[in-house]
């Protein structure tokens, strides 16, 4: 398996260029289940839940190639096996994307159950309750979810709680059904907003697009396209992170400002210099230590949750003392032991971590628990006196590409070894 090793205490100067979005990415792969012909991709990231979601593709009887240029080729337009089995749905939540599509266009998927996870129990009655709306039936049996439909038919849909998954789903599945979907109480991440784009380009009739209210109109066919993810908008906070907690300076080209106004404004309240061109963002600590700012996650256009973990890090070393509120997932502080065996001074009271800054923290040998916890220890050893070595690294390789190396061009000590 895998490890990092941080020699910590490097400021971080330079320039990176970031990724295309993970959670855009496993969407749009997944709409291609819709289209009759084969959807070319650009600015997809190299990931292992990228991986994942190509092994299940393929599993499923579609086929792939990535181009000499990049880009990727996905003709899922000829399903001959419309089954997510467990063994990959296990290694990536995410694969419950597979049922609105396969319901839509064939009328019906085998699709695993997901099970609990690290940050909480994650149901997914909202996806179901949904596809049962548009005249699915559904059973759940031996860890299963069996749906079928002759035909779905467009309903208005009021969403009780806003999910980011549950959304795409059923945007994915009205798609296709017999008249017109209006979903209340959607989720509107701009991941949201980019899968919406690409089905549009591919012939769908969705509007309201960026705003909690969709209307799906179905139409009979989806074509193959070109489509550029927008970039990930997570990958790069977390490297603007990276730079405000080593006091650094960074540039991150390719990064859309517009979309991170929430932790952009963190991030200044935190005593950092932000620049923003159309195409990049700087940040600038002007060599000052971070100041401790309050988060309290919550839905787009609020404070993200897949942040949490890393402003955490952030305000372990910060001047002051805050609060950090997590209203989205109810188990999401594996990183708060880890940082503690560092040195934070962090106490958990129900679903807010009290957070008083040190003025340094400590290397330590550390587990990494999920994707964004583990970022959170990175950021940590990037900051920590002396060495941090972080085992099961595969958490990170699902959400941030070459991470080290990324790292690495702006300076950070750190390595990838092997065991
Ligand atoms: C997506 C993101 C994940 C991010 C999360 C919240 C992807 C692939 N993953 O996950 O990175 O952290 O949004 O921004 O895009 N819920 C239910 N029933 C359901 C569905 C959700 O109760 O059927 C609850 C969840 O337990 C959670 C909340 O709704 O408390 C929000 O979860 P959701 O938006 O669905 O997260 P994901 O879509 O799984």
């Amino acid at each position: 398996m895998n490890k990092l090793i941080i020699q910590g205490g490097k400021i971080l100067k330079g320039t990176i260029k970031a990724s295309g979005s993970k959670n855009s990415s496993l969407p749009i792969l997944f709409s291609s289940i819709l289209a009759d012909g084969p959807l070319i991709l650009n600015n997809t990231p190299h990931l292992s839940d990228i991986s994942t979601t190509l092994r299940l593709l393929m599993d499923m009887g579609a086929e792939f190639i990535l181009e000499s240029d990049g880009a990727l080729f996905v003709d899922s337009s000829k399903l001959t096996n419309l089954v997510a089995d467990y063994d990959l749905v296990k290694t990536m939540r995410a694969s419950i994307l597979t049922l609105g599509p396969m319901l839509a266009k064939y009328g019906e998927a085998k699709v695993s159950l997901p099970g609990g996870c690290a940050i909480g129990s994650r149901p997914i009655n909202l996806h179901l309750q949904a596809l049962k709306e548009l005249g699915a039936t559904i059973e759940v049996k031996n860890g299963y979810i069996f749906a079928k439909a002759k035909k779905l038919v467009g309903k208005n849909i009021y969403f009780d709680q806003v999910s980011v998954t549950a959304t795409e789903n059923i945007i994915m599945a009205a798609t296709l059904a017999e008249g017109t979907t209006i979903l209340y109480n959607s989720a509107k991440e701009p991941e949201i907003y980019d899968l919406s784009t690409c089905l549009n380009k591919m012939g769908a009739k969705i509007s309201g697009i960026g705003t909690s209210t969709l209307t799906i109109e179905g139409v009979k066919h989806l074509n193959g396209v070109q489509y550029s993810v927008c970039p990930d908008r997570i990958e790069v906070g977390t490297y603007l992170v990276a730079a405000a907690i080593t006091k650094g300076s960074i540039t991150v080209n390719g990064a859309k400002a517009e979309s991170m106004k929430s932790i952009l404004e963190k991030l200044t309240e935190a005593g950092a210099e932000i620049t923003i061109t159309n195409n990049s963002i700087k940040l600038d600590m002007k060599g000052k230590k971070p100041k401790a700012v309050n988060i309290d996650t919550g839905t787009y256009p609020n404070f993200p949750t897949d942040m949490q973990a890393q402003f955490t890090a952030l305000n372990s070393i910060a001047d002051g003392s805050c609060s950090i509120t997590e209203n989205i997932f109810e188990n999401r502080f594996m990183h708060v032991p880890e940082l503690v065996r560092m040195g934070a001074d962090l106490t958990l009271e129900g679903n807010t971590i009290v957070c008083k800054g040190v003025k340094s923290l400590t290397g330590a040998h550390l587990i990494a628990s999920d994707l964004r916890a583990s970022a959170s220890l990175v950021l940590a050893g990037l900051v920590a006196e002396g060495e941090t070595t972080i085992d099961r690294v595969y958490h990170l390789d699902r959400g941030y590409e070459t991470i080290e190396e990324k790292l690495k061009l702006l300076g950070a000590q750190i390595e990838r070894v092997q065991d």
